[in-house]
């Protein structure tokens, strides 16, 4: 089990004169001039239908980046298909020829590989090179390095032997395919969501979501240069209902590893309920879902680490990381001077394409997206009960743009402070000194999601009592600190309630998803 010792990739940075800097914007302009036509990856064939459509930046919705080619039912089919064919050659291979090829793929993603997916992920997902840094680079060669190192520690778990008797555990991969649904927030997520199951020795069938196909064609081609063998990863793009009609009634369905929101999730887990019968096994379903992020002020916060917090939290990539945080609660008394700094700041930031490395601000996903955030914040300008202390406006002349936005409230169950707007916007509470305690029971016991959250205050009885207070209404829980930006390997990630299975991506809990284990007991 002497394999490299994971460390985190540091992030790299894209300073005005860098060569990182002008690597990227070289792989920028290469890739707004090759306009792509992206196949899906069914076994080792690249497959066009010649049903396409159009790829273009959030951020520049008038330029065509790319074209994909989208499937049907007996797409995925094949894709099923291929899979299984592959499976009995890949289960069987070593576990280190398996561990070699992601650790390649973590080196080319690290190495001549870095630029292109950033810049696919800045073109693709509008996300400004930071942000795609920390997410397809970093993030993504973690995972993937991390998960060799759990998987060896897994194997390493085995019962005790007695005199005369050797028992053993064979971590078996699942028998039949791994389904992966993936989310257009994080490449990282993407790449791991398939690479985890298919390191434990699974094939898999992925789906990604369409505003992720242009970053998913840069990991597919990453995986196969790093010696994945055809059919192990089968990269279809089809409605979701598409696939899942036809993969939800397979027989050799034997996992769900998907990430997005909660209601598509809990229909997901219903229909394979529904189907239950149908299985050779009882599929294995793990599910990273939506969140309501919180920031949970103590009077004796210091002030400026809670303006980065939420100003980082809940606005770094336009507020559309699970993670974000979309509602806060702030004492009576750090409020004014906080609203008077949060402004100031929001004032300077400067929003824009991902072109301008400059821009903090980037555009929202697609016009779906847009026209939901729209809404809420019409509705809440049109609300009396409601202040607009910084933002409210909105533009998608170019491309889909809303400004980052606070709201201010007079209802702690206000409903821009319960429901997910997966966009830059924070809501604000703010309650009287006394009352944190209050606080704390309406975020423990009144949340729908529990996914991240922050408690600032330098009172160390303040950050004790939140920590033991809230310790169902986070799965990721943060003590002065912004509730984003999980790193592979230190903090583990996932949420519980309507925030997922709580698997703990890149942690060796959710590789123990992606086996089903043999005893064996051998007798001398
Ligand atoms: P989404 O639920 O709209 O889509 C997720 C995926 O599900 C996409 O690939 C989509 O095409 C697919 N899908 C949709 N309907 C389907 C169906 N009926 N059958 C099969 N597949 C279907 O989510 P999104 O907008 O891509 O991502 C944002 C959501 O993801 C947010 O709710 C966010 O909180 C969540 N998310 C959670 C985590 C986490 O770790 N908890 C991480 C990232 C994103
Ligand atoms: N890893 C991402 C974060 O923590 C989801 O923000």
């Amino acid at each position: 089990f002497n394999v490299p010792a994971p460390v985190n990739e540091p992030v790299l940075n894209y300073g005005p004169r860098s060569v990182e800097r002008a690597a990227l914007k070289a792989a920028l302009t290469e890739a707004r001039s090759q306009q792509l036509d992206i196949p899906m990856y069914i076994g080792n064939e690249q497959v066009r239908t010649g049903k396409t459509f159009e790829i273009r930046p959030p951020h520049d919705h008038k330029h065509v980046l790319a074209t994909y080619h989208e499937g049907d039912a007996s797409h995925v089919e094949a894709a099923i298909t291929a899979a299984l064919a592959a499976k009995d050659a890949w289960e069987n291979l070593a576990w280190e020829d398996r561990a070699a090829i992601f650790l390649k793929a973590a080196d080319l993603i690290a190495g001549p590989y870095r630029a292109r997916i950033n810049a696919a992920t800045m073109l693709g997902q509008s996300k400004n090179a930071y942000q795609a840094e920390i997410d397809s680079a970093c993030e993504l060669i973690d995972f993937l390095r991390f998960n060799v190192h759990f998987m060896t520690e897994i194997y390493q778990q085995q019962p005790q032997s007695a005199k005369g008797i050797w028992n053993r555990l064979e971590y078996r991969p699942l028998e039949g395919f791994v389904f992966a649904i993936t989310p257009f927030n994080f490449t990282a997520i993407a790449g791991n969501l398939c690479a985890a199951p298919a390191l434990m020795g699974n094939v898999v069938v992925w789906k990604p979501a369409p505003t992720q196909i242009y970053a998913a064609n840069v990991i597919m081609q990453v995986f196969l240069e790093a010696g994945l063998p055809a059919g192990v990863v089968n990269l279809i793009y089809t409605d979701g209902p598409v696939a899942g009609d036809v993969i939800f009634r397979h027989p050799e369905f034997a996992g769900l590893h998907f990430t997005g929101s909660t209601g598509v999730f809990q229909n997901l887990w219903k229909t394979i309920g529904e189907n239950i019968h149908l299985y050779k096994s009882y599929p294995r379903i793990v599910g990273e879902t939506g969140g309501k992020d919180f920031v949970l002020a103590h009077p004796s916060a210091d002030i400026d680490v809670l303006n980065v917090a939420l100003l980082r939290g809940a606005f770094e990539y336009q507020g559309q990381k699970c993670s974000a945080a979309s509602r806060a609660y702030i004492p009576q008394s750090l409020w004014p001077a906080l609203q008077e700094k949060l402004v100031a700041e929001m004032a300077t930031f400067k929003v824009g394409p991902v072109e301008d490395f400059e821009n903090f601000i980037n555009a929202v996903i697609d016009e779906r997206s847009f026209d939901k955030l729209a809404k809420y914040i019409d509705n809440a300008m049109a609300d009396p009960d409601v202040e607009v202390v910084s933002g409210g406006t909105y533009d998608k002349s170019q491309g889909w743009f809303i400004t980052p936005t606070v709201l201010r409230v007079q209802d702690p169950f206000y409903v821009t402070m319960c429901e997910e707007l997966f966009g830059p916007v924070l809501t604000v509470y703010v309650y009287e000194d006394q009352e944190f305690d209050k606080m704390l029971e309406i975020i423990e016991k009144t949340g729908k999601y529990a996914l991240t959250g922050s408690i600032i205050a330098q009172d160390r009885y303040a950050v004790s009592k939140a920590t033991h207070g809230l310790r169902n209404a986070a799965g990721n829980f943060y003590v002065n600190d912004k509730p984003t930006g999980a790193v592979v390997g230190q903090q583990p990630f996932g949420g519980a309630r309507g925030s997922g299975t709580n698997d703990k991506a890149g942690s060796m809990l959710n590789l123990l998803r992606w086996v089903s284990p043999r005893t064996i007991k051998e007798t001398f």
